[in-house]
């Protein structure tokens, strides 16, 4: 099934229930190169193989400057020009890297997209932001540039690994709370392996999680407003995840968490939402308690970006599928995680 949405500077074809090889489709047009990693590579070579591509090592440390200069060499190399599609195929390391190359490159060229995880499916790959990491500082290099195209093979997720799963079910999880009550029960009913051994489920999923984060882009795509909600559990998250060995996805769990226990103190929400938020988290194998110091976490959440005159804005829920933002003060933050201060 295909769908074009219209963002403000952009048309994007998504191809959902597709197949790689549609690809074809581009590169008999125009030169067509994939950016792709290393584990990808391994388990898709076949597919892959059928296109020039360039392949970088995994990670998040490839989200980096001496990166693109390097991939930007091979562009050169490769006679990249105006004309070329580059195409980033991969989670969604790879899809930031390839939209920030794509819009530099000769002042911007056309980029698509192959997400392989389902975190890059249902929301890295959506909404045009793309972003490199300087030192320990995420995100601090990025544009907001919309791609061609999305192309959905969940066939790729097959290779996927199960910690990636869960990873990804933080964020299906974070739009159920913002957005989708039903979704929400959904998911309580259900487990990831649930969803891996019923394609036609998961399908239907990530057309919701990415048919949600397409309305909040639209109405916001430069994040003045709405777009911030997607942030909900992202601010203790991102602390979290600075400090101790934990995936994004983990640290936005717990970050949900205490979003959601300020939640019940500034915004009403009725504690049992909590109980049925961890439980969620807990049936797609996310941690719901950890160890941290509170001095720390408070430091890195006051210098957090989002923090303006003293104050931060933080993602509150009110009940489930609705959400706001609300401007609240470093100390009413400290006495909430003082309560859920475990060392
Ligand atoms: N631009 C945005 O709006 C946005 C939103 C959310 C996250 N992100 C970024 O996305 C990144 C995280 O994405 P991610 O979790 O997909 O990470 P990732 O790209 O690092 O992929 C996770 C791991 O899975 C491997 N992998 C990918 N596809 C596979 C497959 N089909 N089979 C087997 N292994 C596979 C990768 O090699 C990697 O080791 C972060 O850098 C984050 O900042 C961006
Ligand atoms: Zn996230």
């Amino acid at each position: 099934m295909e769908l074009t949405v219209s963002f403000a500077n952009k048309d994007v074809l998504f191809m959902f229930d597709s197949s790689v090889g549609e690809l074809s489709r581009w590169s008999k047009k125009q030169q067509l190169v994939i950016l792709t990693d290393e584990n990808v590579l391994r388990h898709h070579a076949p597919v892959i193989d059928h296109y020039p591509h360039i392949t970088i090592p995994p990670g998040e440390s490839e989200k980096s400057w001496e990166t693109i200069a390097r991939l930007t060499e091979r562009l050169i190399e490769m006679g990249a020009d105006r004309n070329t599609l580059l195409v980033g195929m991969g989670g969604g390391a790879i899809t930031d890297i390839t939209g920030f190359l794509a819009s530099t490159y000769m002042r911007g060229i056309n980029f698509g997209f192959v997400p392989t995880t389902l975190l890059a499916m249902v929301d890295a790959a959506i909404g045009g932001k793309n972003g490199i990491n300087v030192g320990l500082y995420k995100n601090m290099l990025g544009t907001i540039r919309q791609p061609e195209l999305i192309l959905y093979d969940y066939s790729l997720l097959k290779t996927l690994p199960e910690a990636e799963w869960s990873n990804a079910f933080a964020e299906v999880i974070k739009y159920a709370c913002l957005f989708d009550k039903e979704l929400f029960t959904e998911l309580e009913q259900n487990s990831v392996d649930a969803y891996r051994e019923n394609g036609a489920a998961l399908a239907a999923l990530i057309h919701r999680c990415v048919m949600r984060k397409n309305k909040v882009v639209l109405a916001d795509e430069f994040e003045r407003h709405e777009r911030k909600l997607l942030n909900f559990g992202h601010t203790a998250g991102h602390a979290l995840e600075k400090l101790y060995d934990l995936s994004h996805g983990q640290a936005v769990a717990i970050g949900m968490l205490i979003a959601c226990r300020l939640s019940e103190k500034y915004a009403g929400l009725s504690p049992n939402v909590t109980k049925r938020v961890e439980h969620l988290l807990k049936i797609y194998q996310l941690p719901v308690e950890i160890r941290y110091d509170k001095a720390m976490m408070m430091n890195l959440i006051k210098s957090d970006k989002k923090s303006n005159n003293g104050k931060i804005a933080y993602i509150l829920l009110n009940k489930i599928g609705k959400a706001n933002i609300f401007e609240i003060t470093i100390d009413m933050i400290a006495e909430v995680i003082v309560h859920n201060e475990l060392s």
